[in-house]
């Protein structure tokens, strides 16, 4: 099967023209301006932007958390990314504490093999680093092609692993050709901050806040920027959100260290104000928690500064009696946001339209640049003869509202209700099928395939 677009304005982290798009089966073939090709099928795609799938490289689906489950499935939550444009996504495995990385993956896969709609990665989350899990450092990388090696800084006694650990396990990722991505904040200080609010009777969500200060994030970040440098071993820090973390990260590369930024679409445009709203800001009890507006702007400049590398969004969505579990303590309210379905549309609204990012920054952050730093590209993350047929067609002017009664995501409030968007997605493909077409999914169940990732 053969597909043409014709006429759409063709962007990519590095190109901005009018032109054609020819897609053989899953792949592309051919990208020019007036491609003499024909083909089966043509799409006109005069006035879109034709853009690369977008990569969200930070999702939580099905994930067991604080005493339940995340609420989409991988399922629901590939579905949801499509309609929003984002046509991979990687999720997280998580290690249980005493037992092996194997066993984690094989209970992950149970999951997601057979359902997911869009293409899907994962990320493996070392929480108990021994000489069990050494070994399987090297299988990850060479037999599953999991690349990238998650640690938690916090959530001491689930997720946590000390300076040890982190020490021994980036020394031996290094060794693996892998990359340690981090959940940077202090968490011995936070279970304090958490202990004392509550000890006092602080029970809002508001303390959730106060519970997490900017220094937990900046003296992590640092502390972690620290280690890598040490040891040699390529960093990632996921969803940094302000201006004490960003400062940590601008020091350490003066060193010529390899320490990448992820932020998520959250940080960009919502604010702590939210949590002065009694126990609505349940709704945006996630950590790090929301920040100042100081902080966004800190982070807009970060990307284009170079320094942040990738917007992702940390989607973890909880329906809201999961959220109610909170109700009388906010140490007890799961955490987490949904946002996998708007974070291109957002990202894009806020950002280009607003004149904030340029359109190729926009392809890089959405897509490229996580193609690369987690070794899809250039199957994924760019518009290139040979790259996966992952394609958006974008209208760049038609305006929209966000709302739960109208997005896919399978949580019943929207943590951007009633948010004017400038810019739609029109049309997905998905290794050259027709994905996603006026608000309609194409693409079953299981179509979503697993994505093996090459070293760093
Ligand atoms: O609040 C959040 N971020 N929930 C998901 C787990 C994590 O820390 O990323
Ligand atoms: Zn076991
Ligand atoms: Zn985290
Ligand atoms: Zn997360």
């Amino acid at each position: 099967m053969s597909l043409l677009i014709k006429n759409g304005r063709i962007i990519t982290a590095a190109d901005d023209f009018t032109g054609d798009l020819l897609i053989e089966d899953e792949t592309i073939t051919a990208v020019g301006r007036n491609l003499p090709a024909k083909a089966d099928t043509t799409i006109d795609a005069k006035g879109l932007l034709v853009m690369p799938g977008g990569i969200d490289p930070h999702v939580h689906l099905d994930m067991p958390f604080m005493g339940t489950f995340s609420s989409d499935t991988h399922e629901t939550g590939t579905r949801a990314a499509l309609f929003g444009g984002t046509t991979t996504v990687i999720d997280f495995v998580l290690q249980k504490q005493g037992h092996s990385l194997h066993e984690a993956l094989a209970e992950w896969n149970g999951r997601a093999s057979g359902t997911a709609v869009g293409d899907y990665s994962f990320h493996m989350a070392v929480t108990d680093y021994n000489d069990n899990t050494k070994k399987e450092i090297r299988q990850m990388v060479e037999e599953e092609g999991i690349t990238s090696f998650k640690t938690f800084m916090a959530y001491k006694g689930a997720l946590m692993i000390d300076d040890r650990q982190m020490t021994a396990l980036m020394q031996e990722v290094k060794r693996q050709g892998g990359l340690v991505t981090v959940h940077a904040t202090n968490g011995d200080m936070i279970d304090y901050l958490i202990a004392q609010h509550r000890a006092e009777g602080k029970l809002s969500p508001l303390y959730h806040y106060l519970s997490q200060p900017e220094v937990t994030e900046a003296e992590a970040s640092g502390r972690f920027a620290d280690i890598a440098n040490y040891t040699g071993c390529p960093g990632y820090i996921v969803h940094l959100t302000c201006e004490g973390a960003l400062n940590a990260v601008r020091n350490a590369t003066r060193r010529n260290q390899t320490v990448l930024v992820e932020t998520c679409i959250q940080y960009l445009l919502l604010d702590a104000s939210l949590y002065e709203k009694d126990f609505d800001g349940a709704k945006w009890v996630m950590s790090p928690p929301l920040r100042k507006a100081k902080d966004r702007e800190t982070l807009w400049a970060g990307i284009n500064q170079g320094l942040v590398r990738v917007v992702a969004t940390d989607h973890c969505p909880f329906l809201w009696k999961q959220k109610l579990m909170g109700e009388k303590d906010f140490s007890k309210t799961p955490n987490g946001h949904p946002a996998i379905e708007h974070r291109m549309e957002l990202l894009y609204s806020e950002g280009v339209h607003k004149g904030r990012i340029s359109l190729n920054k926009y392809v890089e952050v959405a897509s490229t640049n996580a193609a690369k730093i987690f070794g899809m590209w250039p199957r994924k993350g760019t518009l290139a003869p040979g790259s996966d047929a992952d394609i958006v067609l974008f209208d760049p002017n038609e305006k929209h509202t966000l709302s739960a009664a109208t997005h896919h995501m399978n949580v019943d409030y929207s943590a951007y209700e009633g948010w004017e968007v400038t810019g739609k997605v029109k049309t997905v493909l998905l290794r050259g099928r027709v994905a996603i077409n006026n608000n309609t999914c194409l693409v079953e169940k299981g179509y979503g395939q697993f994505i093996k990732r090459n070293k760093v």
